[in-house]
Parts: C-alpha cells; sequence; structure tokens
C-alpha cells in the first residue's frame, strides 16, 4: 500500500544517495550521540572536523566523563552553543555513574540525559539501536508539511504535535535509522527551503504540496 512504498522509495533514494559521513554505520551510540549534539546547530561540513578531534580525544563515554571540563570546551571552542558540551559532559558522567557506561536505548531512558530532548533522544534510539522512534527537526518538518500540504506555523503546538505523530506514523519498522536520516537527508538535498529539486525527488508521486504546484511556499513559517 501507500505508506510501504513511500518507505521503500525513500529508503532506496537514501542508500544510493547517502554521504559517507565519519558517524554513519559505525553502530556506535556513543558517537551517534555526540554527532546528533553537534549537528543541532551545525552544518554537516564543520561537525566532520569537530566530530573526529572529539573522538580522538575522548573515544569512549568512560573518557568523556573522566576528562575535565576546560578540555572538553577547549575542543568544543568554535562550534558555539557551549551548553551543549556542558550537558553532554555532565550526561556523560550520568551514564557511567548510574548506566555502567552504557547509554539508554529507549526514548523515555534516554530522555533523562542532561541535554536530551526529543530529537536527540529519537536519533540515538533509532540510529544508534534500531528502535520505532521518529524524529521531527527542521529539515524534516519541511518535508512532512510538503507531503501531507500541513498549513500554518509549524511551530504552533498544534501543529508541532501533528508533526511528531505523522513521523511516528510513518517511520520505517526494519530500518528506523535509515528511515530517519534518509528524511533529514532529503529536506537538506532535495526538498530545500526556496527551490526544491522536485524532478528528482522519490517520494513525489506521494506529495501533496507537488500536486499542488506550489512546494515552495510550505512550510507556512512567519518570518521572525
Ligand atoms: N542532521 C542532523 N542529524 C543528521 C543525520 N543523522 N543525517 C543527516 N542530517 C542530519
Amino acid at each position: 500500500e501507500e505508506l510501504v512504498s513511500f518507505r521503500t522509495q525513500l529508503l532506496s533514494w537514501f542508500r544510493q544517495a547517502r554521504r559517507e559521513l565519519p558517524w554513519r554505520g559505525v553502530g556506535n551510540p556513543y558517537a551517534t550521540w555526540v554527532s546528533e549534539i553537534m549537528l543541532q546547530q551545525t552544518q554537516v561540513v564543520t561537525v566532520i572536523g569537530y566530530f573526529e578531534r572529539w573522538m580522538e580525544a575522548f573515544p569512549t563515554v568512560e573518557a568523556l566523563a573522566a576528562a575535565d571540563e576546560e578540555q572538553v570546551l577547549e575542543l568544543w571552542s568554535g562550534l558555539g552553543y557551549y551548553r551543549r558540551a556542558r550537558f553532554l559532559h555532565r550526561a556523560a558522567r550520568q551514564v557511567v555513574e548510574e548506566h555502567q557506561g552504557r547509554i539508554p536505548s529507549t526514548v523515555k531512558g534516554l530522555r533523562e540525559l542532561p541535554g536530551v530532548g526529543p530529537y536527540t533522544a529519537g536519533a540515538i534510539a533509532s540510529i544508534a539501536y534500531g528502535r520505532p522512534a521518529a524524529i521531527v527537526d527542521g529539515n524534516v518538518i519541511r518535508v512532512l508539511s510538503r507531503v501531507f500540504e500541513l498549513r500554518g506555523d509549524p511551530r504552533s503546538t498544534e501543529n508541532h504535535k501533528k508533526h511528531w505523530a505523522l513521523a511516528e506514523a510513518l517511520v520505517d519498522p526494519v530500518s528506523p535509522g535509515d528511515f530517519n536520516e534518509a528524511l533529514m537527508e532529503l529536506g537538506s538535498q532535495v526538498c530545500t527551503p526556496r527551490s526544491p529539486a522536485c524532478l528528482i525527488c522519490p517520494v513525489r508521486e506521494f506529495c501533496a504540496g507537488f500536486a499542488g504546484g506550489e512546494p515552495e511556499a510550505l512550510p507556512e513559517v512567519t518570518r521572525r
């Protein structure tokens, strides 16, 4: 049926279009966590070098927990939003002290760590542990508001809930991590804000925004 084709087409596109990135396909929840925290406010090209230096200095959650704050902040220097680094450091200590160094695998368990919100929890649970958790970020919001022609400001409580509900209903139960990364990658590489490349989009046939002829008008964000 339609949902199955949507997943299949998105996943097969991603499997040929995916970029090799140092945190991809390593099956290391700690690496997924570090990369997703860095990627929250920083572009992929910038994150690569920071991620590699970080993993060299703190290869495991135990190494990070044992580090002093000064060294942690020095390696973060230039990435901005230093609160992210302090939370990551504090959370690493919590994982070592309360979970024997094992990063929780459920969204609920992950959410108890400082700095881990619904997005990061869903990313770690799905990408590193293969759990069918949803994720919603700016790229996913753009894709979903176009595919489903969701109108209104996506930041309103009501629309925010709709995006999460849709992402949860869509996520592939067999390959949730690839599916979530595929949605984000589609948003950053194809379903771009101003001139989406609908002609090469793997899910164009499911897209109400494309059918309506004005996908770039979605999402309806009011500029602040
Ligand atoms: N942006 C944030 N996390 C990402 C990921 N895992 N893949 C692609 N883009 C991302």
